[in-house]
């Protein structure tokens, strides 16, 4: 069996990747702190560091790259410093370190996992999204981006850390697009399978909702309403966040009121 790395493995979407490229691969993960799967290679290593890299990539065919550190998504708001920096060790260092040795142990392909609307890049995060996707492009290795628009656990954290406060300032007439991580993974499954590609198609929920609409499914989900404060929304943050939808992309199938209902709080 071919021998697929997968960092992140233990994330939201990592997960769903290591279930299933499990009945086709042996699926091997890079990882902070290893998991207890029997049927998964575990390398104990750390991107931001290098650790474990070397011996995590070898005798690998392909790689898929899904680690990443965002302080805002693990907290599940932004604080000011989030606007002006993002740490680059997992996103840009790691990104060149695992190039580095991919290209060294001749992988025949590394697929990169990346963010709808990356390439206007609004913030710290993104930009750094963007500078691992060019060193990507630039590596010599033989590659695929795959961009996806924003996963359902990550809107719900941030709709639990704002339903704290007694009323949601929102400009509720944006447009999202959430994706569910398990649909996204059998894309990226499909995609390595398929082999080198470049830039893949953009991949997107079932549906575009407004964020009004989002919030009003969240809360009926979750039982807990609060005052929405309906803020307009000014044409340059519609543009902005119509970037960040993929509405002629693929898409998967799971809507946001289906995985509300599947799912507790994330
Ligand atoms: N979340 C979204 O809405 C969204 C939308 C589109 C695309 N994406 C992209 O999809 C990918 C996966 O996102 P996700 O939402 O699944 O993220 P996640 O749940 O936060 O998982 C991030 C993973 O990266 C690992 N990681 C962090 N720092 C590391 C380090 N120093 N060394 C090794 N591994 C490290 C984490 O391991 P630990 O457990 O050790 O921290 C975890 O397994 C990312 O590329 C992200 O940009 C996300």
């Amino acid at each position: 069996m071919e021998i697929v790395l997968v960092t992140g493995g233990t994330g939201h979407l990592g997960r769903c990747l290591v279930e299933q490229l499990k009945p086709a691969y042996r699926v091997r993960v890079l990882a902070r702190s290893p998991g207890t799967a029997a049927d998964v290679d575990w390398i104990r290593g750390d991107l931001a560091t290098g650790a474990g890299v070397a011996q995590a990539m070898a005798g690998v065919s392909a790689v898929v790259h899904a680690a990443t550190y965002s302080p805002a998504a693990r907290r599940g708001y932004p604080r000011p410093a989030d606007l002006w920096r993002s740490p680059p060790e997992v996103d840009v260092d790691g990104t060149r370190r695992l190039l580095e040795e991919a290209a060294r142990a001749g992988v025949g392909h590394f697929g990169y996992i990346s963010i709808v609307g990356v390439d206007r890049p609004r913030g710290p995060y993104l930009r750094m999204k963007l500078t691992a996707e060019e060193l990507v492009r630039e590596s010599g290795v033989p590659w695929s981006i795959l961009r996806a628009t924003q996963f359902h656990w990550l809107l719900d954290r941030m709709l639990g850390k704002a339903s704290r406060l007694p009323v949601l300032p929102l400009p509720t007439r944006l447009p999202v697009q959430p994706a569910d991580s398990a649909d996204f993974a059998g894309h990226v499954v499909e995609c390595l399978r398929a082999g080198p590609a470049g830039r893949c198609e953009d991949f997107g929920g079932p549906q575009v909702l407004s964020l009004g609409a989002l919030v009003d499914q969240w809360q009926w989900a979750r039982g807990r309403p609060r005052r929405v404060l309906r803020l307009p929304a000014p044409a340059p943050l519609m543009r902005a966040a119509y970037t960040m939808t993929a509405p002629q992309g693929r898409r998967g199938t799971t809507t946001w009121a289906e995985w509300l209902d599947a799912y507790g709080q994330q």
